[in-house]
């Protein structure tokens, strides 16, 4: 569906994307994640032609986007919808004429646009708005417009970029269900820019991770957050308020209970932790345990050498405040 091939873009003496590497397969959630400057949105708008890139390849359905001529782009981006932090939506104009506005340019007869507008809003569960302006919406209607304009023409793929950045968690959550549903009913595949951890492991199927414009880590979601490398660690972590001394950060499948392993591990070792953190996280389709549990010292090669015998993923967190950074174990 996508294919790229050692892409670079510069801005000026800036080079913002070094030689990435990414295909996304039809059906597909893809994730481009990191933080702020990293160059996701750049990638991102590489995909549809809003920005040119220096040298290597991207194919969209196995044409090389710079190779479009300029009404050739416009057809290409028709058929990938965008969707923005922002929603880009026009406030002067209500629900039903936002999403009408892509089927107008393209000049779909008025009964045509009635009806599947109408389908649309039907999709993103707004029927009942449909005359309504703009700025009497929440931020999630609002995205929900969006996302119901992004879809007027029928795209093949959906970009979003930063797509619930502006939102709480529970309307982040509603729009990540909506996504996730569209991405199932249509076979749409979906290619998302975010910073957020919450959105890439409840949506991606898989990843690639960028920092500084260069590749940090690309593979399945699961795998990733299983054992993350480096650069993803602390992106996860920093989704954690952490309590002072040493945190590790077990995982585990979700048919093992995280009392059991906590209450078998004090047990076998006569030490007590403390829990700092646990939760049952909602992953594409399989459900993983995280648990932070904070060690004293003293305790802390012994806790360690359990967790080896017990072939346990889990690592040490990162914490401002570790006063032992240099032990860092092998994983
Ligand atoms: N139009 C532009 N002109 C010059 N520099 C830009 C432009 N757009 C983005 N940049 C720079 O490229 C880098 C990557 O930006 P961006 O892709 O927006 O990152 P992200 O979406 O990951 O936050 C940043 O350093 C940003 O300042
Ligand atoms: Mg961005």
């Amino acid at each position: 569906m996508i294919k790229i091939t050692n892409l670079y873009k510069n801005f000026g003496p800036q080079t913002v994307l070094s030689d990435i590497n990414m295909h996304v397969a039809p059906g597909e959630i893809f994730g481009i994640v990191g933080h702020s400057g990293a160059g996701k949105s750049t990638l991102l708008r590489c995909l549809n032609g809003l920005e040119g890139y220096d040298s290597g390849s991207v194919k969209i359905m196995d044409r090389e986007v710079k190779d479009f001529s300029r009404d050739g782009l416009l057809e290409l981006r028709s058929e990938m919808g965008m969707v923005f932090q922002t929603f880009n939506l026009m406030s002067r104009k209500n629900v039903f004429e936002n999403v009408a506005f892509p089927l107008q340019i393209w000049k779909h007869p008025t009964a045509h646009i009635q009806e599947r507008v109408m389908e649309l809003l039907a999709l993103v569960g707004l029927e009942s708005k449909s005359h309504e302006r703009i700025g009497n919406l929440s931020g999630g209607q609002k995205q929900r417009v969006g996302i119901a304009r992004a879809l007027a023409l029928n795209p093949k793929i959906l970009l979003c970029d930063e797509a619930t950045s502006a939102l709480d968690p529970k309307t982040t959550g509603s729009i990540l269900d909506l996504l996730d549903d569209i991405n199932q009913r249509l076979r749409l595949t979906i290619v998302l820019v975010t910073h957020q951890m919450e959105v890439v492991k409840r949506l991606c199927h898989r990843l690639l991770l960028l920092d500084g414009g260069v590749t940090q880590a690309m593979g399945q979601t699961e795998d990733l957050f299983l054992s993350p490398p480096e650069n993803l660690k602390k992106l996860i972590d920093e989704d954690y308020m952490l309590i002072p001394g040493i945190n590790i950060r077990l995982m585990f499948p979700r048919n093992v209970s995280q009392d059991s392993i906590v209450t078998r591990m004090a047990r076998e070792l006569g030490v007590d932790f403390s829990i700092v953190g646990g939760k049952l996280e909602r992953y594409h389709d399989d459900i993983l345990g995280f648990l932070i549990i904070n060690v004293q010292p003293e305790h802390l090669e012994r806790t360690i050498g359990y967790l080896k015998k017990q072939k346990l993923h889990w690592q040490l967190m990162e914490d401002g405040n570790n006063p032992y950074p240099h032990v860092a174990p092998e994983v």
